[in-house]
C-alpha cells in the first residue's frame, strides 16, 4: 500500500490530540501538516497545544516542533501540501460547511468528524462495517463540487457508534422500534474532569442537538444511494434521551428493540459474533478483529473497563434479555474518542484509500 501526506485541521483539539497518536505509527498515513485557529497559528505544536494536551500519552517527538498552520489562512497551502486532510473543528457550523467545502474544492478531500455536512445529500456519512458502499456517492458530490480529487465524507456522531452497530445485523429480523437512552462521557464536549470540575459527582440531563442526531443519523446510515444521493431509510423508529455523566471517555446505551419476526436470544447472541464487514474482510489497519463483543457477566460492558478493547474500536454489548413491553433490551458501550471520533474517521481513511479515493 502507498502512503499518503495528511493534515490534522483542528490538531490542538480533543479529537485532534486523538488523531496525532493514531496516526503516530501509522502503516499508510503520515502527518505532514498540522492546522487550527489563528490563536494558534505560527507557533511550534507543543506551544500551541500547551496545557489542553489532555491525553496520557506525551505528544510524539516527530510532532512536537511541527510549526501550525491557520486552518483558513493557510488553506491553499496546505491543499497542495497533503494528500487529504482529517478536520475536527470547533467552529459555527456555516462557517465549518464552508471550510470543509473549500478544501474539496482545492483538490483536497476532507474526512471529518464534525456534524456540518452530515445531512448533505451527496456527502456519505459512514460507519465503514455498516455502510461503506455509501462512498459510492462521491462521484455524484465531486460532479456538484466540479472537482477531480476533491471531495467531503463524514463519520457519524459519538452517540450512535454504540448502539447502530449492535442493531445492524440484527435488521434481518425487521427492526420496528428502538429507544435507546445515552450516558455521555465528558471528552465528547472536549473536556476533562480539569476543565469541567462540576461534572464530579454529578449528571446533566442534556446535551445541545444530541438526540435529534441519535434519532436522524441513524436513518442516513442505513440509507441507500439513489439518484445521486442517499436516501434516507424511513424506519426504523427511533427515540432517544441523551444525558451527560461522570465518566472521562466511553459513551454506554442502554437499549429497547422491537421487531417484526422477533428472533431467539441465540438468533442474536449468533449475529453479533458472526458479524463482520468491509474492514475486517480488508484488514484495514484500524479495524478491530472482532466488532461486536458479547459479555455474560451481568455488570459488563463497564466504561472503565471495557471501552480500550481492540484499541478503542470495538463495541461491548452486554445484558441481553427479553423486555416486558418491547421484544429485547441490552447495553452497549463505545469509546467516544477512539470509535465515536478520530478512530472512526482514521478507519474510514483507510476504506477510503483501500478503495483509490486519495489517488
Ligand atoms: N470530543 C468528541 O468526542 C467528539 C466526537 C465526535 C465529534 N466531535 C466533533 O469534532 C469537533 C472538534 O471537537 P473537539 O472535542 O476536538 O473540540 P475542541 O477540543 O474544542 O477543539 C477545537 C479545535 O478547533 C480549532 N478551532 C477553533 N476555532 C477555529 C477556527 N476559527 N479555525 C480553525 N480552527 C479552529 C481549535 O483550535 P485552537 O486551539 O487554535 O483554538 C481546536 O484545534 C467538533 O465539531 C465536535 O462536535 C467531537
Amino acid at each position: 500500500m502507498k502512503t499518503y501526506n495528511v493534515g490534522i485541521i483542528g490538531a490542538t483539539g480533543m479529537v485532534g490530540q486523538r488523531f496525532i497518536l493514531l496516526l503516530a505509527n501509522h502503516p499508510w498515513f503520515n502527518v505532514k501538516v498540522l492546522a487550527a485557529s489563528p490563536r494558534s497559528a505560527g507557533k511550534p505544536y507543543k506551544e500551541a497545544v500547551g496545557a489542553k494536551w489532555v491525553m496520557t500519552s506525551p505528544i510524539p517527538t516527530n510532532i512536537e516542533n511541527i510549526v501550525v498552520m491557520d486552518a483558513t489562512a493557510d488553506m491553499e497551502e496546505i491543499a497542495k501540501s497533503v494528500d487529504f486532510v482529517f478536520c475536527a473543528v470547533d467552529m459555527k457550523k456555516d462557517e465549518i460547511k464552508a471550510l470543509e467545502e473549500a478544501y474539496a474544492k482545492f483538490e483536497c478531500p476532507v474526512v471529518s468528524n464534525n456534524s456540518a455536512h452530515r445531512f448533505t445529500a451527496d456527502v456519505p456519512m459512514v460507519v465503514p462495517e455498516i455502510n461503506p458502499e455509501h462512498i459510492e456517492v462521491i462521484k455524484y458530490q465531486r460532479e456538484r463540487l466540479g472537482t477531480k480529487r476533491g471531495f467531503i465524507a463524514v463519520k457519524s456522531n459519538c452517540s450512535i457508534q454504540s448502539y447502530v452497530p449492535a442493531l445492524h445485523p440484527l435488521k434481518k429480523y425487521g427492526i420496528k422500534n428502538v429507544l435507546a437512552c445515552t450516558y455521555q462521557a465528558i471528552s465528547g464536549a472536549g473536556k476533562t474532569f480539569e476543565t469541567w470540575p462540576e461534572m464530579v459527582d454529578n449528571l446533566i440531563p442534556f446535551i445541545g442537538g444530541e438526540e435529534e442526531k441519535s434519532e436522524k443519523e441513524p436513518l442516513k446510515v442505513w440509507g441507500e444511494v439513489k439518484n445521486g444521493v442517499i436516501e434516507t431509510a424511513s424506519s426504523p423508529a427511533i427515540t432517544t434521551q441523551c444525558l451527560r455523566v461522570p465518566v472521562s471517555d466511553g459513551h454506554t446505551a442502554a437499549v429497547f428493540v422491537s421487531f417484526e419476526n422477533k428472533p431467539s436470544k441465540e438468533d442474536i447472541l449468533t449475529a453479533w459474533k458472526e458479524f463482520a464487514g468491509v474492514p475486517q474482510e480488508l484488514e484495514l489497519p484500524s479495524a478491530p478483529k472482532q466488532f461486536l463483543n458479547y459479555f455474560e457477566e451481568d455488570n459488563r460492558p463497564q466504561a472503565k473497563l471495557d471501552r480500550n478493547l481492540e484499541g478503542g474500536m470495538a463495541v461491548s454489548i452486554g445484558r441481553l434479555r427479553e423486555d416486558t413491553q418491547y421484544d429485547y433490551k441490552f447495553v452497549c458501550l463505545s469509546h467516544n474518542t477512539l470509535r465515536g471520533a478520530a478512530g472512526g474517521a482514521v478507519l474510514l481513511a483507510e476504506l477510503l484509500a483501500a478503495k483509490g479515493y486519495f489517488d
